[in-house]
């Protein structure tokens, strides 16, 4: 075995959702780009699965074919984590990485976190330490669980480390690296820039609402009716263009089939990383429920209206562009009069939203230091456990 071959560490990343993808890609690039330290592995868990919500990304953000492919699909949360991880422990088996990559809040992450630790792996959360301390949110469980059981927390948030140490966690395994998701966009701003992609849609740049909803809280009950009648009064004001995660759309045709055909607003099947961004980057605002359009705008200046009681990103409203509506969708009503408020109001972009965290994450990958004790393999299933594959080959 080569020099080259005996030094190299396994990165196997875990992405299932469509948030997952732009988190991810910066970090596929920049360990590509250390080729002699380094070689990567990808899983595609499959918790999103059209292409609208998944082959699109990988397309577009380059980080080329997943090495695995799990197709878990949807179900239930127990469903669908208990899939992930029958699924993933052996591929975990065969590949023995050196560290596995999870990145941000959702029913991959956790799942592949517990495989991976409980197999005695190093386990890297990227977007570590956020809380909204709303435990009803099936996120913050996911948050919770898998920085409790990772031993490289990657923060981009000063908040992310006070958190991540009220809850015992040590000093040593925190890194302050920036903003992945960030990366994506400072990497791919000029082909944003020039899409013109509100010309595409018959819209002037500066001129319109964009819209995201996709939150159980809100579109799985009765509030979604809520929302809906207030969109057909703020489309009257100015023109909506309102990209429909598939969750959405289901419970739209059950609850308010019409609202597709309300004057000055436009549907849209969901649409890809930078056709979305560009939309952002010239929408009048952005009325969302989501965490990362969150930070995409702050970075981005753009007003945004998060439709949430609470935020775990609290930075994009102390520093950045965020006012929280609460989980009060009669409120979209006084949408145009926020955003003629917003306009011009100074923010700014968070330390280290940079560019260049992905990078930094490479630097903590390649130093290698062991920044806490490793667990020992569980007992029941020791069979299993697997020392990591450069402790092996070195
Ligand atoms: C998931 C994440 C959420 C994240 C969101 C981003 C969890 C608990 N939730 O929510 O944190 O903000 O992704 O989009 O992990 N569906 C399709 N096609 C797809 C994917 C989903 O039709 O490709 C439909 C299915 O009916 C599915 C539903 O959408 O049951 C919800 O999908 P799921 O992955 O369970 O949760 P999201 O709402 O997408």
């Amino acid at each position: 075995m080569s020099t080259r071959m005996r030094t190299r560490r396994k990165i196997l990343s875990v992405v299932g959702t469509r948030p997952n993808f732009m988190k991810i890609a910066p970090i596929v690039a920049a360990l590509e780009r250390r080729p002699d330290e380094f070689e990567h592995v990808l899983v595609h868990t499959g918790q999103h699965y059209d292409t609208t919500m998944s082959e699109i990304f990988f397309d577009e953000l380059g980080v080329g074919e997943p090495d695995h492919r799990l197709e878990v699909g949807s179900g239930t949360h127990a469903q669908q984590t208990a899939r992930v991880m029958e699924r993933l422990e052996p591929v975990l088996l065969e590949e023995r990485p050196d560290v596995v990559l999870v990145p941000g809040d959702v029913n991959s992450t956790l799942a592949a976190s517990l495989v991976a630790v409980k197999l005695g792996l190093r386990v890297g959360h990227v977007e570590a330490g956020l809380r909204s301390f709303d435990r009803t949110m099936p996120e913050e469980i996911n948050r919770v669980v898998t920085d409790a059981v990772s031993q490289m927390l990657f923060i981009h948030s000063p908040e992310a480390r006070e958190h991540l140490l009220a809850e015992g966690r040590d000093e040593g395994s925190i890194h302050y690296v920036g903003n992945t998701m960030i990366d994506t966009l400072v990497a791919m701003r000029e082909r944003i820039d020039a899409l013109d992609a509100p010309a595409r849609h018959g819209l002037s740049a500066g001129e319109y609402l964009l819209v995201t909803l996709h939150r159980p809280a809100l579109v799985d009950g009765p509030l979604l009716r809520v929302a809906a009648d207030a969109l057909r009064a703020v489309a009257r004001q100015m023109p909506v263009v309102f990209p429909v995660h598939p969750r959405t759309r289901a419970r739209l045709a059950a609850e308010d089939p019409s609202l597709a055909e309300a004057p000055g607003l436009r549907m849209l099947e969901p649409i890809g990383y930078l056709e979305f961004l560009a939309l952002i980057a010239c929408a009048a605002g952005v009325l969302t429920d989501s965490g990362g359009i969150q930070e995409e705008t702050t970075f981005l200046g753009v007003p945004c209206l998060t439709l949430r009681d609470n935020t775990e990103r609290p930075i994009t409203e102390s520093m950045g562009t965020n006012m929280l509506l609460g989980l009060a969708p009669e409120r979209i009503r006084e949408v145009p009069e926020l955003l003629v408020q917003a306009h011009g109001r100074p923010y700014r972009v968070p330390p280290l939203w940079d560019g260049h965290a992905a990078e930094r994450i490479v630097e903590v990958l390649a130093d290698g230091r062991p920044d806490e004790p490793q667990p020992s393999p569980a007992t029941s299933s020791s069979s299993a456990a697997i020392p990591p594959a450069s402790a092996r080959r070195l």
